[in-house]
């Protein structure tokens, strides 16, 4: 199974917004409802014009699986945001670990990131198992935090130092495009 990352672009509107309209993917992603698909559009045509941030599409022999990030890069204190969701048809098939590991070796080799944050929220169990399967530890809990989906939600940070993760940069260095 090949795996490739992609900068966003335009192309990739039908597929983004098939996956954040999908219920088993807004149900956790800030995403206002219903998903605009003109906006989806809108977004993905312009994001990569936009400073302090990075965001890709992955793709599995082909076919967008899913999205993920980095953002509010700050380069003085080498630290950014990170985002992620698949296509719940590519759920829970170790791709959403392979995505993320792809994606903090880009932050550590071509941003030269030190730690990476990113908030999700604390009913979001299935997430938090991820994130710290894949080394991210818990930093703490903004308690009754987000106004979203029709209640206040504590929003757990959750954190990853890059450094002696073991990380290499040779899928993107060496791909040919
Ligand atoms: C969260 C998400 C990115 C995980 O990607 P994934 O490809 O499904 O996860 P993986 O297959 O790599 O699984 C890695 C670990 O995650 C956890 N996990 C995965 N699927 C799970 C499930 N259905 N229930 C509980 N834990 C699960 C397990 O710890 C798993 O390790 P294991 O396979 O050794 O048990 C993906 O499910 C997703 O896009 N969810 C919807 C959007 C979302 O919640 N994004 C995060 C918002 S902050």
């Amino acid at each position: 199974m090949a795996v490739k990352m992609v900068h966003i672009n335009g192309i990739h509107a039908k597929s983004r917004w098939d996956a954040l309209a999908h219920p088993e993917v807004s149900k956790w992603v800030f995403i206002d409802l219903p998903v605009s698909y003109t906006k989806t559009q809108e977004w993905c045509e312009s994001v990569g014009n936009r400073p302090n941030r990075a965001d890709f599409c992955f793709e599995v022999d082909g076919v967008p699986a899913g999205f993920a990030g980095l953002v509010n890069v700050d380069s003085k204190s080498a630290v950014a945001e990170l985002y992620i969701f698949l296509h719940p048809d590519f759920f829970s098939k170790g791709l959403g670990s392979e995505f993320l590991k792809q994606l903090l070796s880009y932050g550590e080799f071509e941003l030269n990131l030190r730690k990476v944050s990113l908030f999700v929220t604390a009913d979001n169990t299935k997430a938090i198992s991820y994130y710290e399967k894949n080394g991210f530890e818990i930093e703490g809990v903004l308690r009754k935090h987000v106004w979203f989906r029709g209640a206040y939600r504590d929003r757990v940070i959750m954190a990853i130092f890059l450094d002696g993760l073991g990380l290499n940069a040779d899928k993107f260095y060496n791909e040919t495009v």
